[in-house]
């Protein structure tokens, strides 16, 4: 049993990172363990947790396991987790509440914790006392171990833990079974070290470590071999790429050699203002196979409330850099994550942060309640400013955000976008993405699926747009 331990998880050395690049295998005795029985992995978070979930999904099928969407149906349940805020806790305990009932009724079921959640100290401590017939908890940093943490608990029927609070090693070649056939996720990075004082992140998920660029540049070539037409380069903070690295490779260089491979289309998540370079914008300008989109985090507009969050940039420094991408970048889409109710954030912080809004006309943003997590600096600042107010607070900004939304959306009508058709969407139809972001409903045969088409947008709505193929 190795059980989170959240001070250790918060330390930094200049220990040399691991570069684990053997072939991943697993010995003949555990691909047979889970023959005829079926899995359900439920994902919560961000796209590196929706990553995880498909390196996972190939893992289990390595030991014969086999992929149900029906929870009802499975043998072997997985919920892998965020601790971004507290509503992504009260979900996932929301939904063990059912796995419980579930387990009841079926008791061989084999269940499993996995992800951010995994990887705090509290909550593992309450899932050992209170959730004892949960079968397995492991967290970011082992999930090659998968197969036998597995073996163990089916052999000891004891609760079985297995995290590691570690800074972490960069694992090559961890299987993958991807959701889609024509966009990829790919990480260029593990791990946060910005440690903002809101965030858990760094906590969870350990030091920041960049993958060597020539094992993601061969990613990439193998996904275009196979068809794929969109890859999405990902990290906590993308711009810092490399700067870990012994050989220094900057994320402009690394989007240049992604774009030289020929993808029709290279996204990236998240930026951070920080370590925004010069280069990197050169080259996102430079090559139409990367996407005029930038997801930039603003947090506040506030300096006081920046210099709290721990954000290392001033309200000037971010307008001064959306000022240089928008003037660089044609046509560029911007978006962002905004918190309210920061501790101590007071009303003329918060119109500051409306300012800024103002002044960048966001095409979308994020926005959130200061939500306090165990264990980072905020959640021990003093908070005076009462739910209702920040309630109001977060209703004042979404209406002014869905303004601009809504505006910058009016700007397509009537114009011929380039989408990537991925499937049917809700209402039966085709859906897809234009390269700014922008979710499209789009009439058309389902021959045009995989495909970027050319669709004129002929209505629209605050957070999608309605057209035809042409
Ligand atoms: N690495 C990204 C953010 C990852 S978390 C970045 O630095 O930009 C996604 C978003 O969740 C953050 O941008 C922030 O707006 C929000 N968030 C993180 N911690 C939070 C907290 N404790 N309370 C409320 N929102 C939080
Ligand atoms: Fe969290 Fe800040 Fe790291 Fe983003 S940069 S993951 S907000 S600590
Ligand atoms: Fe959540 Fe972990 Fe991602 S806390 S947002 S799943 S890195």
């Amino acid at each position: 049993m190795q059980i989170p331990n959240l001070k250790e998880a918060g330390k930094r050395t200049n220990n040399q990172i691991q570069f684990i690049i053997d072939d991943y295998e697993i010995p003949d005795s555990l691909k047979g363990l889970g023959s005829g029985k079926k899995y359900f992995i439920k994902t919560y978070g961000c796209q590196m947790n929706v990553h995880d979930s498909e390196n996972i999904k190939a893992i289990l099928e390595m030991m014969s396991f086999e992929e149900t969407c029906v929870f009802e149906e499975a043998d072997f349940i997985l919920l892998n987790t965020c601790a971004i805020r507290e509503n992504a806790h009260n979900k996932m305990f929301g939904f063990l509440g059912r796995v419980k009932h579930l387990k009841e009724s079926k008791p061989h079921i084999i269940t499993a914790i996995c992800g951010c959640m995994a990887q705090e100290e509290n909550v593992v401590d309450s899932l050992m006392k209170k959730y004892k017939w949960v079968d397995i908890v492991f967290g970011t940093h082992n999930i090659h171990r998968l197969p036998y943490i597995l073996e163990t608990s089916m052999a000891r029927r004891e609760q079985e833990i297995e995290v590691y609070s570690i800074e972490g090693d960069v694992i090559e070649n961890i299987p993958v079974k991807r959701d889609s056939k024509y966009k990829a996720w790919v990480n260029i990075m593990f791990g946060c070290d910005k440690f903002c004082t809101y965030c858990i992140v760094p906590y969870t998920r350990g030091k920041q470590r960049s993958r060597q660029p020539e094992f993601i540049v061969e990613e990439v070539e193998e996904l275009v071999k196979k068809g794929y037409l969109e890859v999405t380069l990902l990290g906590q903070n993308v711009n810092a790429y490399g700067k870990d690295l012994e050989e220094k490779t900057t994320m402009g260089d690394l989007l240049e050699k992604v774009a030289k491979t020929g993808i029709k289309r290279v996204r990236f998540m998240t930026s951070h203002p920080w370590d925004f370079d010069d280069k990197m914008i050169e080259v996102i300008s430079k090559y139409d196979n990367i996407m005029p989109y930038v997801h930039l985090p603003l947090q506040s507009g506030s300096n006081r409330i920046l210099k709290l969050m721990g954000r290392r940039y001033t309200q000037e420094k971010y307008l001064e850099l959306v000022d240089k991408l928008k003037s660089t970048i044609p046509n560029l889409a911007l978006t962002t994550d905004i918190i309210v109710g920061f501790p101590k954030e007071t009303e003329e912080d918060f119109k500051e942060t409306l300012e800024v809004v103002k002044r960048c006309e966001y095409d979308s943003a994020f926005t959130f309640i200061f939500s306090p997590r165990v264990g980072t600096p905020a959640a021990k600042m003093e908070d005076n400013t009462s739910l209702e107010e920040k309630n109001r607070r977060l209703q004042e900004l979404n209406d002014l955000v869905n303004t601009y939304a809504n505006k910058k959306n009016q700007e397509y009508l009537g114009s011929v976008v380039k989408v990537l058709i991925e499937g049917t969407g809700e209402k039966g139809n085709l859906m897809g993405y234009t390269d700014t972001m922008k979710l499209v409903n789009v009439d058309g045969d389902s021959s045009n699926i995989g495909k970027i088409v050319d669709v004129e947008i002929t209505d629209v709505k605050t957070w999608s747009l309605d057209g035809k193929i042409i």
